[in-house]
């Protein structure tokens, strides 16, 4: 078993990213698996960075790793520009993957909005680079949030598509976790839209960097709804916001939406935001606790960096060799 992720190097994360991505990372430390975490900093250049904060975004989705349990003497953490292989194998898969298959990706339509002439190229194929950042280390299962979804399915097209034209089993069809409570958390002032950075809102999320009174606060103002709680969890159905706050509760203390409801079904949410409160403030203050700390080592951080590249590096180039061998280029 081998695992590969990846978060961008965009800004800073919340809870969704926690539930999606770190806190799997961190619980699929007991499985027997080789893993490899990197921080997508060349997909965050698809859109416009500073170069004055690249860096240090790059270092606090290091830290974020680390905060969040991911020890790095059993996963290599790096920055995937430290990774030749990740763009020296895109370009090989740019001439695998079809155009056709882009130009359905949801994530370019709603990041490139009304005017995708002006749009980078690097946007459009973005997804190529994401089957590179998985291919490249022969990953065997990828844990994401359900966002991510679409992009995992075009890497097994890319693996799929490359094993027929050469006549070869060479790339295994990576499996994508997304299973569970975490997959997808909303926004806590909008039960539809995704939780995610770019909210202006502020209290639409829970950053990792948030303190215990920041977070308590925020789940008190969560939006909700008059009713009280359902017995059963398709009484959730037509309810987003419940359902969300649910799904926090749940997948933050590993249990069912319904053992939730089991406990709290009939009470309403004057009974209920407390007790969330209770539980997410329990998680997720420690970790940003930890997280400040960390922000203050670059030195630990950069030695993390360092050591999973060298490891990354180790693994990916003897493929992209055998890669170049099979496509017929001279090497
Ligand atoms: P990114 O940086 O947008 O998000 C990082 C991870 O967080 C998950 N996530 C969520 N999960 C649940 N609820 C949410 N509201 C939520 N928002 C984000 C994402 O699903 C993801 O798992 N393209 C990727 C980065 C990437 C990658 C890879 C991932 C690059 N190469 C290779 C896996 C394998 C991205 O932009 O994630």
């Amino acid at each position: 078993m081998r695992i590969l992720s990846g978060i961008q190097a965009s800004g800073s994360l919340h809870l969704g990213n926690y539930l999606g991505a770190l806190k799997k990372f961190a619980d699929m430390q007991s499985l027997e698996a080789e893993r490899f975490y990197m921080i997508a900093d060349l997909h965050a250049i698809t859109v416009w960075q500073d170069p004055g904060k690249l860096l240090s975004q790059t270092r606090e989705i290091a830290a974020c790793y680390l905060a969040a349990g991911v020890d790095p003497d059993k996963s290599a953490i790096f920055p995937q520009s430290a990774v030749p292989a990740h763009t020296e194998m895109a370009w090989l898969f740019n001439c695998v993957a079809r155009l056709g298959w882009l130009d359905r990706m949801t994530q370019f339509k709603d990041k490139a909005g009304k005017d995708k002439e002006r749009a980078s190229i690097g946007l459009y194929t973005y997804p190529v680079l994401q089957a590179a950042d998985i291919l490249i280390y022969k990953a065997t299962h990828v844990p994401v949030g359900e966002d991510q979804r679409q992009h995992l399915e075009l890497t097994r097209d890319v693996a799929k598509k490359f094993n027929h034209d050469y006549g070869t089993d060479f790339f295994p069809l990576p499996e994508t976790l997304y299973q569970g409570p975490g997959a997808r958390i909303m926004s806590l002032r909008d039960g539809l839209a995704k939780m995610s950075k770019s909210d202006p809102s502020d209290n639409s999320r829970i950053n990792l960097t948030d303190d215990a009174d920041t977070i308590a606060s925020k789940v008190k103002k969560a939006k909700s709804d008059a009713d009280v709680l359902p017995e059963a969890e398709d009484g959730l159905a037509e309810r987003p916001e419940a359902k969300n706050l649910v799904g926090i509760y749940a997948a933050l203390a590993g249990i069912s939406a319904q053992d939730v409801l089991n406990e709290f079904g009939g009470k309403g949410f004057g009974a209920f935001k407390p007790a969330l409160a209770d539980v997410v403030v329990g998680k997720m203050a420690p970790i940003s606790e930890t997280l400040r700390r960390l922000l203050n080592d670059t030195g630990e951080i950069d030695r993390v960096l360092k050591l999973g590249a060298e490891r990354a590096r180790e693994v990916s180039a003897p493929v992209v060799e055998e890669t170049k061998r099979i496509v017929g280029l001279w090497g």
